[in-house]
């Protein structure tokens, strides 16, 4: 799991202790992997430490780890961990998961709920070319680069979930797309004077954030054999704030004719 040590990582670590998992945390510091997801030598070592120690036993991948759009972060940065740090990971620890594994990533409700989510950005992380998602991410900024990311996660997810790797494989991989929970990195958003206005807008029909332990609970679900239907589905978890403010947005119908259709599966 990475982002082990904090907030949703930290939470869920210790709910799946509980349930008897074996977890290997992966974060920054106080983790059982110590690396950097944010440079691709930090990912890959990540990846073969993680894998040394979960040799033949890993069962299940979580990503976790991510930083805060807050305005004086370099765009960059989130682009290097929020999504090259969370697809290098699944993609790097995929090959040794044991038969029936499953992978779960965190995305964000900010993928819908955030207005102008830079698309030109969430094709370049798509089309897995660091540099150009840097330079784009720098040039929107950290605030805009942080749905982008997420949303180039969901992205991801829901387009390998279904291919011969994954599913094809006998793995399952889903994304959690929560909503403002209260974890240190909401606080450090609450602190910044541009940032922090800012989140009180973001209405939450419930009345109140959510909790780590709430997304923990979803992560251990689709981990575990209640979730094995469960296939390339972003699950949102935000206390009602992408059903308000996107109510008739989805399920969207397909807009496509019965021709085009069959092309497109042929
Ligand atoms: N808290 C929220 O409101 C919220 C909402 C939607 C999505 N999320 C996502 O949930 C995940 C967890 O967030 P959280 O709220 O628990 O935040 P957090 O700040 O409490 O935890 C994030 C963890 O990621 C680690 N991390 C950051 N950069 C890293 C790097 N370069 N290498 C390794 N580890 C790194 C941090 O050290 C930290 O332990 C993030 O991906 C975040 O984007 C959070």
């Amino acid at each position: 799991m990475t982002g082990a040590a904090s907030g949703i990582g930290a939470a869920t670590a210790s709910r799946l202790r509980a349930a008897g998992y074996d977890v290997v945390g992966v974060d920054r510091a106080e983790a059982d992997v110590v690396a950097d997801l944010g440079t691709p030598d930090g990912r890959a070592r990540a990846v073969a430490e993680a894998a040394e120690r979960c040799a033949g036993t890993l069962g299940g991948i979580v990503t976790c780890a991510g930083l805060a759009g807050e305005p004086r972060r370099a765009g960059s940065l989130l682009a290097a961990v929020n999504y090259f740090g969370t697809v290098d990971v699944l993609d790097g620890l995929r090959p040794h998961l044991v038969p029936g594994g499953a992978a779960v990533a965190i995305s964000s409700n900010s993928t819908t709920v955030q207005p102008g989510v830079p698309a030109d950005l969430v094709e370049a992380c798509l089309s897995h070319d660091e540099e150009l998602s840097a330079r784009m991410a720098d040039a929107r900024g950290a605030m805009a680069a942080y749905p982008a990311t997420k949303l180039a996660v969901a992205h991801w997810v829901r387009r390998q979930a279904t291919g011969p790797e994954w599913a094809g494989a006998g793995l399952r991989l889903n994304a959690i797309a929560p909503g403002m929970i209260d974890t240190p990195m909401i606080t450090g958003m609450r602190a910044d004077p541009e940032a922090g206005p800012l989140l009180d807008m973001l209405p939450i029909p419930v009345g109140r954030p959510g909790r780590p332990e709430e997304i923990a609970a979803l992560v251990e679900f689709l981990l575990g054999p209640d979730g094995a239907f469960f296939c390339g589905s972003v699950v949102f978890c935000d206390g009602g704030s992408d059903a308000l403010l996107r109510t008739r947005d989805w399920p969207a119908a397909w807009d496509i004719s019965v021709r085009d259709l069959g092309q497109q599966l042929s």
